[in-house]
């Protein structure tokens, strides 16, 4: 019996010995509090979403529905926003290595993502008015085309942005082969426009600000060319590190957004981004 207490003593020091150094994932939302400043990813080349603006006082400002969600959490955690821009995939990999505290881009809800990243509710869905996953021709190359399935037949090089959902949906239209990268939307749009790819594949939403701007440019119509009718892609969430424990921090956030879509804000975030994006500027 003796012995047994003591092996049992032995034991339960050894585990107060160990305790700290199992420690827990650090508490998200102390950590953001404690530096005053909520650290947030953007590719601002996505309007009505993410872009550039050239404001009032003269200077380039980054705007936008994602960014107006992101100052409202930042004001409702009592901490200032600092935006970190990157191309999309750079966003992904700040996200992924914990470089910014969470990453607002317009990210489409995916099994995959979730897998490496801890995602918000759902704050905006790219459906009905807010668009489709579609393509991006020039007037020329639509008249080529009735069908979804006579493009893809014709092998097209289709252009996306890296990291995108674009991308594997681009890879699903074309020979994978076919299929050429580009780090921001911009760089594809000015390839597209001068003829080096034949299609883009873009969420429509941020393409109508680009038909406005390059006449020879067009939209595959709806009908015929949804790229995702069954709206897979279509939920928008916010990215978050999953080196930290997000607990606390996703509820504000959730809250958040809740509140803003309750209220009615979010649509109308959306609906001055929108009508902002016709000032938008291109990316550096
Ligand atoms: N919704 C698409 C995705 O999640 C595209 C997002 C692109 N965002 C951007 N800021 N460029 O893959």
């Amino acid at each position: 019996m003796k012995k047994l207490m003591t092996l049992w003593m032995v034991l339960l020091l050894s585990m107060a010995v160990f305790a700290p150094s199992v420690q827990a994932a650090e508490d998200h939302l102390s950590k953001i509090k404690e530096k005053g400043t909520l650290v947030v990813g953007t590719s601002p080349d996505f309007p009505p979403r993410e872009f550039y603006i050239i404001n009032d006082k003269g200077e380039k400002e980054i705007v936008g529905s994602d960014i107006t969600l992101a100052k409202a959490i930042a004001e409702k955690l009592g901490v200032k926003l600092e935006l970190v821009t990157t191309d999309f995939n750079g966003v992904i990999a700040n996200i992924q290595t914990g470089t910014v505290d969470m990453g607002i881009s317009g990210f489409s809800w995916t099994q995959a993502r979730e897998d490496v990243m801890d995602f918000s509710i759902g704050y905006s869905q790219e459906t009905g008015d807010n668009g489709y996953q579609g393509l991006l021709v020039s007037k020329e190359t639509a008249k080529k085309f009735k069908t979804l399935d006579e493009l893809k037949r014709a092998n097209l090089t289709i252009g996306a942005q890296g990291g995108s959902i674009q991308y594997e949906l681009a890879m699903q239209a074309t020979k994978p082969t076919n299929v050429k990268q580009y780090g921001t939307l911009d760089a594809a749009v000015l390839a597209l426009n001068a003829g080096d790819i034949q299609a883009m594949v873009v969420s429509t939403s941020s393409a109508e600000p680009v038909v406005s701007a390059f006449d020879k440019l067009t939209l595959l119509p709806r009908e015929a060319f949804d790229l995702d009718p069954e709206n897979k892609y279509a939920k928008n969430v916010i990215g978050l590190p999953k080196n930290h424990d997000n607990e606390a921090l996703l509820k504000v956030i959730n809250e958040v957004i809740e509140t803003a879509i309750k209220d009615g804000m979010m649509e109308k975030w959306e609906a001055e981004a929108k009508a902002l994006s016709t000032k938008a500027v291109e990316n550096e």
